[in-house]
């Protein structure tokens, strides 16, 4: 052997075969038996039937047929990087997370890029939000960001999200569409759901077809808080803003992209980072008091609304940076599970009726597709940080407590306590109220934002809109709900419903929809925090 390559030898057959030999191991089965013929399957004679005892061959078939885990319910293609999170300087007044607590201080991080409709092999450049998933490995927990490069999401209540997703995914007799492309299930459910108008408003935009991962902005979307050593709580957006600024392809380029090369995204993140072109994203807040909070008609708490960074502008207070591709797809972008609750002592969440039907989701579904509670033992998942808990057995146990004690409290002073300083403490929020199933009026308007981001725009970018909306509806086959459409686009903008009304061929315009609350078209002047005052 050459101890670079393999040797060659002539099989009984006359095939080439490539053997050990030099620094090439030898194949092994997964218990560590050494392979002699990786070729045939062990039969009597060479024409004969095969054999219940080949043991090789019964391993090698048994552990391909289990390959496949369960796709994400939601963002089921997707594509990640490892890197690190450094800190500008220390937000020690706001919070006390410990990552936040030095300047220049480093943390890991893996990040996951992704669609949210089409399923794990549909193409990158559908129309459809990008999910920005953070997670990063502090020296007090995992701390995932799981956020979208859209800042406000279709729904207020986590009780819509299966409706929302099964009405945006194939239909369930025809199993089309594949990814987020034009239906009539999907339109039928948002044009019942003024709710989403803001958000219908951002995915007829052109953020919804970015040019690359590298181009797209992230959002938390929730308002969350930072709580300091005091148990003082600050409310607080976290914003990822691309250093190459922001960048889409129009629609007729996304169209062929994904008929010529539907991994487009892919290969773009790969070659950057594998040339030493790192992406970079900087970490900016929107920090905020109640009082400032309670100036607004609408509610921090509703996740279909953004604080405009006119009236709050964002501060940048670390920089993410995506330098080293995974080793094993499988093992780190697919084995990653992310969840919202997962936040570090210091960060903590408000009462966002969304973000809190999402910290029950992502356990329990990461239960579901990773198959065992023993998910965290995975090295994507498992802390960088010491740990100590009584957690043990179930499914592919890879840790379990050492010695006697499994149990606290315990008398024989074995295995780790509870920490009431540096531990995790709510947020100890005044609460009270009856038990209800309400909506709160403060979550009703639901065009002024939808208006005010429709406004931002350019005149070409406009065009995309009214183009995107023509687009998607003239597929939408029952009348009904492309009039029901056009009614909400007129509580935005008159010259946009009436072009789309137009180029879809309705004669009588509808009446508005029937708006819940008076719109305004003013931003509310207001006070913010004068932030990270020294
Ligand atoms: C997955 C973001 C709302 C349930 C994800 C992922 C992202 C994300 C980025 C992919 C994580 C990854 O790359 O592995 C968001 C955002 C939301 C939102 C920004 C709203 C602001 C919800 C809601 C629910 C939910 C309301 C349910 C109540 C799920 C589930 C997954 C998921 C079940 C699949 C997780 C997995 O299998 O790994 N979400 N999501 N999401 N999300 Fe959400």
């Amino acid at each position: 052997a050459s101890g670079q390559e393999p040797d060659s030898a002539r099989g009984n057959g006359g095939e080439l075969h490539q053997i050990a030999g030099g620094e090439t191991p030898t194949l092994t089965t997964a218990l560590g038996t050494p392979v002699s013929d990786d070729q045939n399957t062990l039969r009597i004679g060479e024409r004969g039937p095969a054999l219940i005892e080949d043991s090789h061959f019964r391993e090698k078939i048994f552990h391909f047929d289990h390959e496949r885990i369960p796709e994400r319910v939601v963002h089921a293609r997707g594509y990640g990087a490892h890197g690190y999170f450094e800190t500008y300087e220390s937000l020690a007044k706001y919070t006390r997370a410990d990552i936040f607590q030095r300047a220049g201080e480093k943390t890991p991080a893996f990040v996951r890029f992704s669609t949210v409709a089409g399923n794990k092999g549909s193409f990158d450049l559908a129309r459809d939000v990008r999910g920005f998933a953070v997670k990063l490995y502090t020296r007090e927990g995992n701390w995932d960001l799981v956020g979208n490069n859209i800042p406000v999401f279709f729904i207020q209540d986590a009780i819509k999200f299966p409706d929302l997703i099964h009405a945006a995914k194939q239909e369930p007799d025809r199993a089309f569409p594949q990814a987020q492309t034009a239906h009539d299930n999907f339109w039928d459910f948002i044009s019942l759901m003024p709710e989403s108008m803001h958000m219908v408003m951002w995915i007829m935009s052109d953020r919804a077809i970015p040019r690359s991962f590298r181009f797209m902005q992230g959002f938390g979307v929730h308002t969350f808080r930072l709580v300091n050593a005091k148990d003082e709580s600050t409310f607080v957006k976290f914003i990822w803003k691309p250093k190459l600024g922001m960048q889409s392809v129009v629609w007729n380029e996304a169209v062929k992209i994904n008929g010529a090369d539907p991994d487009f995204h892919r290969p773009d993140l790969w070659d950057a980072i594998q040339s030493g072109n790192f992406p970079e994203w900087e970490l900016t807040v929107q920090l905020f008091d109640q009082a400032f909070a309670d100036s607004f008609d609408f509610d921090i708490l509703d996740a279909t609304k953004i604080i405009p960074e006119e009236v709050l502008e964002p501060i940048p207070v670390g920089r993410l940076v995506l330098d080293r591709m995974p080793d094993n797809f499988f093992a780190e972008t697919e084995q990653v599970a992310f969840m919202t609750q997962n936040v570090p002592p210091g960060i903590d969440f408000s009462n966002d009726p969304l973000l809190q039907g999402r910290n029950f989701s992502y356990l329990d579904t990461q239960l579901k597709r990773l198959g065992s509670p023993n998910f965290t033992h995975l090295p994507i998942n498992a802390p960088k940080c010491p740990f100590a808990h009584f957690q043990q057995d179930g499914h592919m146990a890879m840790r379990n407590p050492v010695g006697r004690a499994n149990y606290e409290p315990n008398s024989w002073g074995l295995g780790p306590r509870e920490d009431p300083q540096r531990g995790f403490r709510s947020f100890a929020d005044a609460e009270e109220g009856q038990k209800v199933r309400l909506r709160a009026e403060s979550f009703a308007d639901h065009y002024s934002q939808a208006r005010q981001f429709f406004n931002s725009q350019t005149p070409p970018e406009q065009r995309h809109i009214a183009m995107a909306l023509t687009f998607e509806l003239s597929k939408v086959q029952a009348p009904a709900i492309r009039e029901r459409m056009v009614s909400h686009l007129l509580n935005i903008d008159e010259t946009l419903a009436t072009t789309v009304a137009d180029k879809l061929g309705i004669r009588n315009m509808p009446d508005p929809a029937e708006a819940a609350v008076p719109t305004r078209d003013d931003l509310p002047p207001s006070p913010a925090l004068s932030i990270i005052e020294n």
